[in-house]
């Protein structure tokens, strides 16, 4: 098979990472960087970390409003496939990478595998939604992480090409986990004791977008005891900057993005994380810390309902209430057997091979 593979954004490169690995045991795969993240630390640091081949098509398209960034990748993307063959292009998850690439594929009639399809919030003022559901709609084979995700499926109409294969995010923290995790050195680099401290991240444009809504975020963080590491998002720290806020009381240590393992590491030694991320939600519960998530919804319902995430939406007391109360929960989530990638690479292999 000759597979295109659109990526672009922090989190792709973590998914796209496992299911890459095994693809390019047998087949040939074709990397398309968008360039929507082109920081060292957002992007280069995850492809050294994570061994993700050098893409072979960088597109360098970089930030810019949603129609101006996604009309950009679109014509380029196009452009790519266009000049080379592709049985299939392979898009993840929910970002403006993910739409562009689906639609460019679609356009030209080569078929559309999305992973992480089914995902639904069923908030539309997200853009990750209207990504989610277009690149769904478009697609000829979705790969879902849940149950939940194919039933969503289903209640849109969409039912043919529907695979539940499991989330490939648990195949890339597995890898990295047999790797190792710098706990050691990143709990002394930062100052802190294991299980004694609150791990946050915030990047969501809802909550960083909002001033009202990022000042209460940090002044819950602000009103806990123990020390708060907050890895800045580069969306985060120019809202910070934007809004004139600053952390107040000296507990919240603003640290630069962290790489994958660094950011495993944070995790797996945290009393408590508190997000808007959906792939740390998952990856709490995984490590087994509870998650504070300061949204009103989460795409991720098997993570509420095993008690070991909660949805706190954005007020400072429900927060910092959350944060002090929160303890392991008696029931596990249930962790999938078998990998996610490897399903994926079969299904292509049955349709293309
Ligand atoms: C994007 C995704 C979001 C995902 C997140 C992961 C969309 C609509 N959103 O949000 O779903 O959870 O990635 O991180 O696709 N910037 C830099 N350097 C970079 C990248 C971004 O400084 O390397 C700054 C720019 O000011 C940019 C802003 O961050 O305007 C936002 O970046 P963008 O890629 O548009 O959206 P994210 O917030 O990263």
């Amino acid at each position: 098979m000759r597979v295109a593979t659109v990526v672009g954004a922090r989190p792709q490169f973590v998914k796209a990472a496992a299911v890459s690995s095994v693809l390019r045991g047998s087949h040939t795969e074709i990397l398309i960087h968008t360039g929507q993240h082109y920081d060292v630390r957002m992007s280069d640091v995850f492809f050294d970390e994570l061994r993700i081949p050098e893409p072979d098509h960088h597109l360098g398209v970089g930030s810019g409003p949603h129609g101006k960034q996604t009309g950009e990748m679109l014509a380029r993307i196009e452009h790519v496939l266009e000049t080379d063959r592709f049985d299939i292009v392979l898009v993840y998850g929910d970002t403006n990478s993910t739409i562009a690439g689906a639609l460019a594929a679609a356009k030209l009639h080569i078929p559309v595998a999305h992973v992480e399809a089914g995902l639904r919030s069923f908030n539309r003022r997200m853009p990750e939604e209207i990504n989610r559901v277009v690149a769904d709609h478009v697609a000829d084979l979705l790969f879902c992480p849940t149950q939940v995700a194919v039933d969503n499926l289903i209640n849109e109409g969409i039912t043919r090409g529907v695979h539940l294969v499991g989330d490939v995010m648990l195949d890339t923290l597995r890898m990295q986990v047999e790797r190792g995790l710098p706990s050691d050195r990143l709990l002394e680099q930062l100052d802190l004791r294991a299980h004694q401290y609150v791990l946050a991240t915030i990047h969501r444009a809802e909550n960083t977008d909002d001033p009202l809504r990022l000042a209460s975020i940090l002044t819950g963080l602000d009103a806990l005891a123990e020390a708060v590491v907050l890895p800045l998002h580069p969306r985060t720290r120019a809202a910070l900057d934007r809004h004139q806020l600053r952390p107040g009381n000296g507990h919240i240590r603003l640290v630069e993005p962290l790489s994958f393992a660094e950011m495993l590491a944070a995790e797996a030694n945290a009393r408590v994380i508190v997000t808007d991320s959906g792939g740390v939600q998952k990856e709490a519960c995984w490590l087994g810390v509870p998650c504070v998530t300061v949204r009103e919804e989460t795409e991720w319902l098997e993570t509420v309902e095993s008690g070991w995430n909660v949805l706190v939406g954005t007020d400072e007391r429900a927060i910092a209430a959350a944060v002090r109360s929160a303890l392991p929960p008696a029931l596990t989530l249930p962790h999938d057997a078998g990998s996610a990638s490897e399903r994926i690479c079969s299904l292509l292999e049955a349709c293309f091979g």
